[in-house]
């Protein structure tokens, strides 16, 4: 909705808020209200994946990871898929997978990191969902995607630099999100928490 995009953008820094909704009755009764899919969104390391898995659960929504889907189509790995086949043609299959996840009953949603960077993605995102933006600072991006080489974008140079540099390039991006939530290190509670804060102010 052209509303919800051209909107000003609720950040909730760490800050205490008190557990109004998080668990129980509470969290289903904003599940129950949710018209659109929750769509998660920002850089590679910021906890996408395992928050979304979190939230959902505490809103007792289906969770759908949007690189897990495109593997499973494309039955490879995003490195494989990039490999063989290039960015380009990963991109394509990442909006055709993610314009099928943002269809039917509400979800939460993971998407890769370079998803809502991509103005067609991106678009389809803010028109059918409601975009959460998870942000954390360079430093601790860096040490999540270092666990694990998994990471094509990673691949053939100083992690760091690249995080950094991916993350100046695409803020303004990101920053289209109606939402956004400071994802710290710290319990994933406390995160799943000022997600489901920022959803009831946004609803
Ligand atoms: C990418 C992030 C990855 C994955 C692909 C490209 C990116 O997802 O989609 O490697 O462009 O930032 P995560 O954000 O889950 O790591």
């Amino acid at each position: 909705m052209l509303a919800q995009a051209v909107s000003p953008t609720i950040a909730l820094a760490a800050m205490t808020i008190e557990p109004r909704t998080s668990s129980g009755a509470g969290a289903r009764a904003l599940a129950a209200r949710l018209r659109q899919p929750v769509v998660l969104v920002g850089m590679m390391g910021v906890g996408k994946s395992s928050l979304g898995r979190r939230l959902a659960a505490t809103l007792a929504l289906p969770f759908a990871d949007a690189d897990n889907e495109i593997e499973a189509a494309a039955q490879m790995s995003v490195s494989e898929i990039f490999e063989r086949f290039g960015e380009p043609s990963f991109r394509d299959g990442e909006r055709r997978v993610i314009a099928r996840l943002l269809e039917g009953a509400p979800r939460v949603i993971a998407t890769g990191g370079g998803a809502f960077v991509q103005p067609d993605t991106r678009a389809m995102i803010l028109e059918r969902g409601i975009a959460v933006w998870l942000d954390t600072d360079i430093a601790t991006l860096v040490d999540r995607v270092t666990r694990r080489d998994t990471r094509p974008l990673l691949r053939g140079g100083d992690p760091a630099e690249i995080v950094a540099r991916l993350k100046a390039e695409r803020e303004s991006a990101y920053a289209l999100a109606p939402i956004k939530v400071m994802s710290e290190n710290g319990p994933h509670g406390d995160t799943v928490r000022r997600i489901i804060e920022g959803l009831e102010q946004w609803l």
